[in-house]
């Protein structure tokens, strides 16, 4: 079974104008509002890729009819943490008229450390041998930076397989205790060194750095530049083909969901490299996060050009 989690899940709301937003109130606007998070992405990719998936989240109560009705229809299968308080809120306005695209995004709100001991405890009572876990996203105020990290050992303790995809300390940390696999992009391979990476060359060396901590494989997504993997003495760029952009919000939750589908078939390291940066593609064409569509991922594995680095 592949697990994913959820612990700063978010409300997308988006609207289209076609006119300045000046001083003027606009009303009967068409809205979208939809429940997101990275682990939800994640979770929603994987499902289209034909796997069984369980998101863990931590869902405010005032939200939670929202969410469950939404996984529900999407057949993931839950377990929520109910907290008190309500998600944050990311709105889009999209102006038809000038491509302008203004991002307001909330605050989320603090959750107490008690529901990260619950939430860690409820992980330990899951994971067993062979599961494969996905840690992505930010963590929410008021959780310890290294929740990543005890979850991560739990389940390395449990002969689970790992991989974390997050940023700033929580990143850092979570590195600490050796997931099987991490995918940061090339801003978050930046902040885990505290050094600016410039070149194929150079973002391999530090791939490899990532090796030699314990992490049996790095995945460092470079949006169009597609991505660097390695494993071992494997070092490949993976290069997507090029296509005409839509969206390219969550296109590395695509990716995650494709490494982990991919690494439960058991496919190859070159197969998973390939069919995890066509999910990346594949998301690329299509508006909103967590959209992908499988016949279009195996056609794109094909384009999908590997080479040695
Ligand atoms: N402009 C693009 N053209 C083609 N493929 C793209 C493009 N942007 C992203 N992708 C695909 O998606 C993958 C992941 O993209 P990226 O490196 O931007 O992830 P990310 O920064 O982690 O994104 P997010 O955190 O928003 O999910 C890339 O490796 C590539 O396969
Ligand atoms: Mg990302």
């Amino acid at each position: 079974m592949i697990h994913c989690t959820l612990l700063s899940p978010a409300i997308d709301v988006s609207y289209i104008v076609s006119e300045p937003l000046i001083d003027q109130t606009l009303t009967d606007l068409p809205i979208c509002v939809t429940p997101a998070g990275k682990g939800l992405n994640v979770a929603s990719v994987v499902r289209e890729l034909g796997e069984d998936v369980t998101l863990h989240a931590i869902i405010p109560e005032i939200d939670l009819l929202r969410y469950t009705r939404f996984l529900e229809e999407k057949e993931i299968r839950h377990k929520i943490l109910p907290v008190p308080g309500s998600v944050r809120v990311n709105t889009t306005v999209l102006n038809v008229a000038t491509s302008a695209v203004t991002h307001l995004n909330s605050a989320g709100a603090a959750v107490s450390v008690r529901f990260q001991d619950e939430f860690i405890e409820k992980i330990h009572q899951c994971c067993n041998t062979g599961s494969y876990w996905c840690f992505s996203g930010s963590i929410p105020e008021g959780f310890d930076n290294d929740v990543y990290g005890r979850m991560i050992k739990t389940c390395n303790d449990a002969g689970a397989h790992t991989l974390l995809d997050s940023r700033g300390a929580p990143l850092r940390l979570g590195l600490r205790m050796r997931p099987e696999m991490v995918k940061p992009n090339h801003a978050e391979l930046e902040q885990i060194f505290d050094e600016s990476i410039l070149g194929v060359h150079h973002i391999a060396l530090k791939a490899k750095r990532l090796i030699d901590m314990g992490i049996s494989n790095a995945f460092i997504s470079l949006g169009g530049d597609g991505m660097i993997a390695i494993q071992n003495n494997d070092c490949l760029l993976c290069v997507p083909p090029s296509v005409t952009i839509v969206d390219t919000v969550g296109c590395g939750d695509a990716l995650v969901a494709g490494i982990i589908v991919a690494r439960k078939r058991e496919f190859s390291f070159h197969e998973t490299c390939r069919m995890a940066v066509a999910c990346g593609v594949s998301k690329a064409l299509h508006r909103g996060p967590g959209i992908v569509f499988r016949d279009e991922v195996w056609q794109l594995m094909e384009d999908v050009n590997i080479t040695a680095v």
